[in-house]
């Protein structure tokens, strides 16, 4: 006998538990379906996100921040560190405690919101007059409507096959067990660098090879410029323009071979290699040829603005489907999907949707870049001020970086803010909710900032659109 459902999220990553959240709030009868299984066999709801992506990485990233902090600047404090040392197994037992606070707390909002949530793999079986019947091991479940959040996974790089020992997705990339002496990174996109940060600041030696000859292509230029002279200081080496060759893993570990932008041959040893090329939608085991779902060619589902399939009733959202690969993107459309379902009008804007990658310094960024907007012919104002001119940042010790505006040079529209220096992750939300109110740069430059903050750097660049800065 099928279980019956009006609503089925199948994928328990930010995407699909938001959703079914959402869905149970809306008054439907709800079921999720999950397969990450925790160290145990037990569930571990959550998805990349909570297991081995957003979380994990910002706990390590924490953690070597602390310990670089420790060793290299608090002595500009006058705080004098002896004898500091590294307990790698600690840093990493505490990683795998947060991941396993976020499990517990989705499977509590689970049962808050009385939504039923199923361990294993969910399959399509077929489509009937009830609806959708789905399998999961020996249950049957039929929703009547479904929505898939399956995610994705890391891109592997051709003759080079992840081992999780010596090639590393960025699964393996959270669990090195020892401090690698050399670490290489193929890629030097998001992971690559919050990956290369993390295990620089703990003592490796990284190099980054990356295929594209710009640094960070999709960023602001003047800001991957201003991170890429950051991330030369501290000793993070990125090698563009690069052409990999063949690589050998090896039992003592990884030889590469690759091309310099210059067409020289080269090859480096690694001790170990994270491959960080990108990553691919997941339908694996969703069984969508059972009832005619249709994928693109990148093997993503295919959907409409509104994150409609092909079929009646069946919905997609999250890494699973076009646009950027990112929690916070996923969670957005599982509220609209969700909201859609129950008749009403839900919204994700594209334009105001941010990106943070969290290195030291950090970069964040929401809109259009300059060089975006030059492309389009699109008239504007830019506006830029340096931390090195913020009294909070001074009294922090982080002065690197500056905050950017780009302004409609008539309607003085905000079109884009850029940001790369301390705490840019918490700064870029003034700049989205101003966005998404489509402030001008002077509606920034009148607000009432507290003072000393970093977020007076926001209001001395709007000001700088106009060319009034106060305190540069
Ligand atoms: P996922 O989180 O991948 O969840 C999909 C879930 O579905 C998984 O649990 C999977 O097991 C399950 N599943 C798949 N198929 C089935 C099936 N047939 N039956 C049952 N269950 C199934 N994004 C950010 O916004 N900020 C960050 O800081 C950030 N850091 C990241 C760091 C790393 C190292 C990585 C790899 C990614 C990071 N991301 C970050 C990206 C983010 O993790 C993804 O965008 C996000 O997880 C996508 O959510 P999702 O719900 O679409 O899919
Ligand atoms: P990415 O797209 O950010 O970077 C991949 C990089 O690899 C690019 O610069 C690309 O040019 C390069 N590359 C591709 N093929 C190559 C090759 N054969 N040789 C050398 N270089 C090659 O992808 P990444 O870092 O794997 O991350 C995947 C996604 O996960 C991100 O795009 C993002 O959506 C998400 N993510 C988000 C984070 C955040 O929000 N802070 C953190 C980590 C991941």
């Amino acid at each position: 006998m099928s279980k019956q459902f009006d609503v089925i999220v199948i994928g328990g990553g930010p995407g699909g538990y938001i959703a079914a959240i959402r869905a149970a709030q809306l008054g439907f009868h709800t079921a999720c379906i999950d397969e990450w299984k925790n160290s145990k066999g037990g569930p571990a709801p959550g998805g990349t996100c909570t297991n081995v992506g957003c979380i994990p990485s910002k706990a390590l990233l924490q953690s070597s921040e602390h310990f670089e902090h420790a060793g290299k600047h608090f002595a500009d404090h006058g705080i004098e560190v002896k004898g500091l040392s590294l307990q790698l197994d600690k840093m990493l037992a505490r990683k795998d405690q947060v991941v396993k606070q976020n499990n517990d707390g989705i499977l509590f909002l689970f049962k808050k919101n009385k939504i039923s949530f199923f361990h294993g793999r969910g399959s399509f079986a077929k489509a009937g007059e009830g609806g959708y019947e789905i399998k999961v091991g020996d249950e049957s479940l039929v929703g009547k409507h479904i929505i898939l959040a399956t995610g994705s996974n890391a891109r592997a790089l051709q003759g080079a096959p992840f081992d999780e020992e010596n090639i590393l997705s960025n699964d393996g990339a959270l669990r090195i067990q020892g401090v690698p002496k050399k670490l290489g990174l193929i890629g030097s996109g998001v992971i690559g660098l919050e990956m290369g940060s993390v295990w620089r600041r703990l003592g490796a030696e990284v190099t980054a090879l990356e295929a594209l000859p710009t640094f960070l292509g999709a960023v602001d230029e003047q800001v991957a410029r201003e991170a890429k002279k950051a991330f030369d200081k501290q000793g993070l080496k990125i090698e563009l323009g690069v052409k990999v060759g063949e690589i050998q893993n090896g039992k003592k570990g990884v030889s590469v071979a690759w091309t310099n932008s210059r067409g020289e041959a080269q090859t480096l040893e690694f001790d170990k290699l994270i491959v960080s090329i990108g990553r691919v939608p997941n339908t694996i085991g969703l069984n969508p040829q059972a009832v005619g779902l249709k994928l693109d060619e990148r093997g993503a589902i295919l959907v409409d603005d509104e994150c409609r399939t092909n079929l009646p009733n069946v919905w997609a959202v999250g890494d699973v489907v076009r646009g950027p690969m990112l929690a916070h993107k996923a969670e957005e459309e599982g509220v609209a999907v969700a909201e859609r379902i129950a008749g009403q009008h839900g919204h994700v804007n594209f334009n105001t949707i941010p990106w943070v990658i969290y290195t030291s310094p950090e970069i964040a960024w929401v809109g259009q870049t300059e060089q975006q907007l030059k492309a389009a012919g699109v008239k504007y104002k830019a506006g830029t001020f340096p931390f090195v001119a913020n009294g909070r940042a001074r009294a922090l010790g982080d002065t690197t970086g500056m905050v950017k505006f780009l302004a409609d040079a008539g309607s003085d529209e905000i079109l884009g803010v850029h940001i790369v220096g301390p705490m840019a992750s918490e700064l870029i939300s003034e700049a989205v909710v101003a966005m998404e109110f489509r402030a001008s740069a002077e509606d920034i430059a009148r607000i009432c900032h507290a003072h000393p903050s970093l977020s007076e750097a926001t209001k001395e660049a709007a000001l700088a659109v106009d060319k009034r800065t106060l305190n540069f």
